[in-house]
């Protein structure tokens, strides 16, 4: 018998073979469990209940993923029955065994689709992980109650905190697994004949937690709450684990379902389910489809190998793709490939890379002195330093040297790539990649579109991107591109601040205790005065108490003087006088009267300015779409991601409020930079929010 019961939207592919009910989801692309894969489960064991002829029952998957867990999109609309709990308890308490066939992912929901079944068989490409935190929740289907039946409480609970997959051995080897198999369905087959024949199977929900993991657990929730308790996820899990450990199943579930249900409409869970739709949305290039063409990329040529051309060098190495690094002298290059070695050594000191590996990632990277080495790269991408009439020298030759149908990078992060891109003979070629330091851990890629970057050559760069393991945001040519467009509003606003007499520490303790793991002055010291007053020198801007230092050499850590003080060796600074007085000095010189302001009104001085500048980019056209200027700045600058990035956040403060506060600054303090931009007030009198200049979103 083989029948296929299917809705428009999913089915569950249901078929009897030799005794044994083979149910495998089938709701392309990721097994998502809607209502309607929901209410087919059940029909599809009901089916093997009422069948005399089915002893056992089979659970697997068509398609690559086993179960991406519950329907997100369902998440914020009123629940439709059966909910997934309530299927799982079905599974479990059916009258046949169930084993899961689990040939991939198998994530949130799906990971506890698992957990009620009797038994699991693994495919070689099985994964199971928990990851609901990083949407803001907790385990909703019987995960938090039914895992530390399984693991040692305290290991179940550091999964479900860092939301971390596992491999397909290694659950076997935690008893998450019961066997590994190449092919799990046959397998799962076998052992559920097997189940049925004994007459009796194991029932997750019945098994007694190991003694002793009280106390592990404990421990770990104290340090639980001192590293993320400003997540709201955090103490429901604390709690929905510490009713596993002391109270009856039914009774855990019930504390797990209300706590999961008070998270769902929770600000910080709406917040990373933005963040979730807009990781997949900034791959969508518009007037672009799947079929267009992308170039091959099987080669790279790194122009540079100094910090940032190494991380770059690493990161295609890391992906398997061979780089050739390239410098003018022999001497640069030894040191450039010497530092990318020392840097894996660390990895390997550290016990998270064996040699093996490590010697496997080195052998990718070879090295050539001069531009002719680029000649068999599919991709060539420049990392000097930040200056045009070196690139454009780069550029003119590299046009010379590439071979046709070669894409050439520029690393820049604020010149002009439409003038990098003339340079070479060749503009339809390139495009600007702009990875953030350190490049090999970041996960930001600014894909710079010049005017005439070819659609191909933008396509590949994205895809590329992911396949590096990235974050692709494309962004247009202007100054500073998406991201350092908008820092800039953010360091003028401080300096503003600072010189109205607020502190450093003030202001960066007001940016920490919004979210970001560092203020805007130790960001500033990290990276070096220097690099902004230079920058200033040479394309202006705002920073008179920056400038100040940067000419007494106060560059900051580097010089253990910048905003902050550095004792040798350290990396936290102590406040400095000087500075105050420093500040002091410029506000009296420039007439700036003094105004000190609570955390609050910080925040608004320092981010509004930034959401303007946001509307401006997306006014311009420089950004799709204003989710993809969140993720720049989550992924680029430390955003917190649990408020939805700027411009989600400015939807959620009013953009009303928004504008009367901008206009309020701008003709108090006279900075033109400060207006409304005419978007933002357009949006503002129209009652709409940032969210629906983004086509199919609702006002
Ligand atoms: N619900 C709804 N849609 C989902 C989804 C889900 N759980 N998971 C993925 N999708 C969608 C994506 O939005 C995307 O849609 P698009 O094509 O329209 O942009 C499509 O499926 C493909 O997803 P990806 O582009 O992410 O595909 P990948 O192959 O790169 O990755 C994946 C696959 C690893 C499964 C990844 O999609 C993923 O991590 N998904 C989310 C997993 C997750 O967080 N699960 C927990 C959900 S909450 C839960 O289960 C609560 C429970 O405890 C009650």
């Amino acid at each position: 018998m083989n029948s296929r019961t299917t809705t428009a939207q999913a089915s569950v592919n249901y078929s009897v073979i030799d005794g044994v009910a083979v149910a495998l989801l089938d709701a392309l692309p990721v097994n998502a469990l809607s209502v309607y894969l929901r209410r087919e489960l059940c029909d599809a064991m009901d089916r093997a209940a009422a069948d005399p002829t089915v002893r056992a029952v089979v659970l697997g998957s068509t398609g690559k993923i086993f179960c991406a867990g519950a329907d997100i999109t369902e998440f914020g609309k009123p629940p439709v029955a059966p909910s997934l709990p309530e299927v799982l308890s079905r599974i479990e308490g059916s009258p046949k065994p169930v084993v899961a066939a689990i040939n991939g992912a198998a994530l949130g929901g799906g990971c506890e689709l698992t957990l009620a079944c009797h038994a699991r068989v693994a495919g070689p490409k099985a994964g199971f992980g928990l990851p609901e935190v990083k949407l803001g929740l907790i385990p909703g289907a019987g995960g938090t109650q039914r895992l530390p039946r399984i693991l040692p409480p305290a290991d179940a609970f550091a999964m479900m905190l860092s939301g971390r997959s596992i491999k397909a051995d290694e659950a076997a080897a935690k008893g998450l697994a019961d066997e590994i198999a190449n092919d799990p369905i046959a397998a799962a087959r076998a052992l559920a004949l097997r189940l049925a024949d004994a007459g009796s199977w194991p029932v997750t929900s019945a098994r007694k937690i190991a003694d002793g993991g009280a106390e592990a657990f404990a421990e770990a929730a104290a340090d639980a709450r001192r590293k993320h308790g400003g997540l709201l996820s955090t103490g429901a899990l604390i709690r929905a684990v510490q009713a596993a450990l002391t109270k009856p199943f039914q009774e855990g579930l019930a504390v797990e379902r209300e706590e999961f249900l008070k998270l769902i409409p929770s600000d910080q869970a709406v917040a990373l389910r933005h963040v979730f739709f807009a990781e997949r949305i900034a791959g969508h290039i518009p007037g672009m489809t799947k079929e267009m063409s992308a170039r091959a990329v099987e080669s790279v040529a790194i122009i540079g190998a100094g910090t940032m051309g190494g991380g770059i060098a690493m990161t295609f190495a890391n992906a398997g793709i061979p780089v050739r690094l390239i410098e003018t002298s022999r001497e640069l290059l030894d040191k450039g490939i010497g530092r990318i070695r020392d840097n894996y050594a660390v990895s390997v000191q550290r016990g998270s890379m064996s040699q093996d590996a490590m010697d496997a990632v080195l052998a990718q990277i070879d090295g050539a002195v001069g531009l002719e080495g680029v000649a068999a790269a599919d991709l060539v991408i420049e990392a000097v330093f930040e200056d045009m009439d070196v690139k454009r020298q780069i550029f003119a030759e590299i046009g010379r040297f590439a071979k046709p149908g070669a894409i050439l990078a520029t690393n820049t992060s604020y010149l002009d790539v439409n003038e990098i891109a003339q340079a070479s003979g060749r503009p339809a070629d390139v495009l600007g990649l702009h990875f953030f330091s350190p490049a090999n851990v970041m996960r930001l890629l600014e894909v710079v579109r010049a005017d005439e970057t070819a659609p191909d050559v933008l396509a590949t760069a994205v895809a590329l991107g992911r396949r590096i393991g990235k974050l692709p945001v494309v962004s247009g040519v202007c100054f500073g591109f998406i991201g350092n467009r908008m820092l800039a509003q953010r360091t003028r606003a401080a300096e503003r601040l600072l010189l109205a007499g607020n502190s450093p520490t003030g202001i960066d303790a007001a940016i920490t205790a919004f979210g970001f793991r560092m203020g805007q002055f130790a960001m500033l010291d990290l990276a070096g005065i220097d690099i902004g007053w230079r920058t200033r020198k040479a394309f202006g801007g705002f920073a008179p108490v920056g400038d100040r230092l940067a000419e007494m050499g106060r560059f900051g850590q580097k010089t253990g003087r910048g905003f902050y003080i550095y004792a040798e060796g350290q990396r936290k600074g102590t406040p400095d006088p000087e500075v105050a007085a420093i500040a002091a000095s410029e506000a009296r010189a420039l007439g700036i009267t003094p105004e000190l302001l609570a955390r609050d009104q910080l925040i608004e001085r320092l981010f509004y300015p930034m959401v303007n500048e946001g509307v401006r980019i997306l006014d311009e056209g420089i950004a799709y779409r204003p989710s993809d200027i969140d993720l720049v700045w989550i992924n680029g600058y430390g955003w917190p991601n649990w408020t939805g990035g700027p411009m989600f956040w400015a939807d959620q403060v009013g953009l009303d409020r928004i504008v009367a506060s901008l206009t309020e600054q701008a003709e108090r303090l006279n900075a033109p930079e400060l207006v409304p931009a005419p978007l933002l007030v357009q949006l503002a009198a129209e009652g709409r929010n940032l969210a629906s200049l983004t086509k199919g979103n609702q006002v």
